[in-house]
């Protein structure tokens, strides 16, 4: 099963209507992505709780670690960059953080609130070698857009 981005974030705006609160809209949005693709083996949000340090927030799968230093990781790279990682293979990416020995490729991606400030990161981790394409990164920075740019 493949992601439909258009009909998830259709799903995800109407579960998430007039919420406000940052945690329970990521537990909606990581609850919808995780169950829509196969692909997805670790669903999950960093917080930014303090100037350069992620905090695990809501996810689905295996056990995350639980603090992130921008300065460190996949996640610690779209934090520090804003830019969306996209990692083909997670050995050959320097300073990768393996929570799962299984996971083979991920994406992350900067989730920030409508004036700019950065929340947090979104990490969707794969089993597979290079499971993540650009069609991937554009279809969650919608949903993602939509759900926290009116924060
Ligand atoms: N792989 C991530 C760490 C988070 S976990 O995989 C859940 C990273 O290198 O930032």
């Amino acid at each position: 099963m493949i992601i439909d981005y258009t009909e998830t974030g259709r799903i995800i705006a109407s579960l998430t209507e007039g919420e406000t609160d940052e945690v329970a809209l990521m537990a909606t949005v990581v609850c919808e992505l995780h169950h829509a693709d196969d692909r997805f083996d670790w669903t999950g949000f960093y917080r930014v709780v303090a100037p350069d340090l992620l905090k695990i927030g809501p996810y689905q799968g295996g056990h995350g670690c639980l603090v992130i230093p921008f300065s460190r990781g996949v996640c610690g790279a779209a934090a520090r960059t804003g830019a969306v990682q996209l990692v083909d293979d997670v050995d050959a990416f320097p300073g990768h953080i393996a929570c799962a020995s299984s996971t083979r490729s991920e994406i992350v991606l900067p989730v920030r609130a409508g004036d700019g400030r950065l929340i947090g990161v979104l990490d969707i981790d794969s089993d597979r070698p290079a499971a993540f394409t650009e069609a991937d990164s554009a279809g969650l920075s919608a949903i993602l857009r939509s759900v926290f740019g009116d924060l």
